[in-house]
């Protein structure tokens, strides 16, 4: 089992997005940012835990090095959201999330989560800790898997 990997890293960013205002239009708009996240990711192995915090996007993207340059860079680049700023990039000794994109948005039922980490006045001053978003989506993808009961998969 000891399979020497190289180079695996994650970069962690925040950026507001652009998106419409109106709940339906946003629903699809996501729809089509993860049908194509989700195929790129997949191709590029990489990993992803993406969180939608109000005007806010973090997201968590983990794989081999230069994959993870490629991805950013396009993501950089969508007009889909802007000020886009990384948080924290580093080497890792092993992936934390298990799909190529997962996104959750807050909402009333994983607020206590979301106050719980306290990232929301940290985005308004623009200075998030990357440890406090990994954590936050660390503890939404547990509580995604148990609800789909296969927590015990990943312990
Ligand atoms: C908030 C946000 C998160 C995204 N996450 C990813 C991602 O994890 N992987 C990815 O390939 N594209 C992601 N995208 C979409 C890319 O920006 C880009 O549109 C997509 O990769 C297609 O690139 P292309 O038009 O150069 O083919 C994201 C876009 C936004 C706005």
């Amino acid at each position: 089992m000891k399979s020497k990997r190289t180079s695996l890293v994650h970069l962690i960013y925040f950026s507001r997005l652009n998106l419409s205002a109106d709940p339906a239009a946003r629903a699809k708009q996501i729809g089509e940012i993860t049908r194509q996240a989700q195929k790129k990711n997949e191709f590029a192995v990489i990993t992803s835990f993406l969180i939608l915090d109000g005007p806010f996007a973090l997201q968590v993207i983990e794989g081999e090095r230069q994959s993870v340059h490629e991805t950013f860079q396009r993501i950089a680049s969508d007009s889909r959201h802007r000020e886009v700023q990384i948080v924290e990039w580093r080497e890792i000794l092993k992936r934390d999330f298990v799909t190529s994109f997962t996104t959750v948005t807050r909402a009333a039922a994983n607020e206590a989560h979301f106050a719980k980490a306290g990232l929301l006045p940290m985005l308004q001053r623009g200075t998030p800790k990357g440890g406090a978003i990994h954590g936050l989506a660390v503890t939404l993808q547990a509580e995604s898997m148990a609800k789909q009961g296969i927590d015990h998969l990943f312990v």
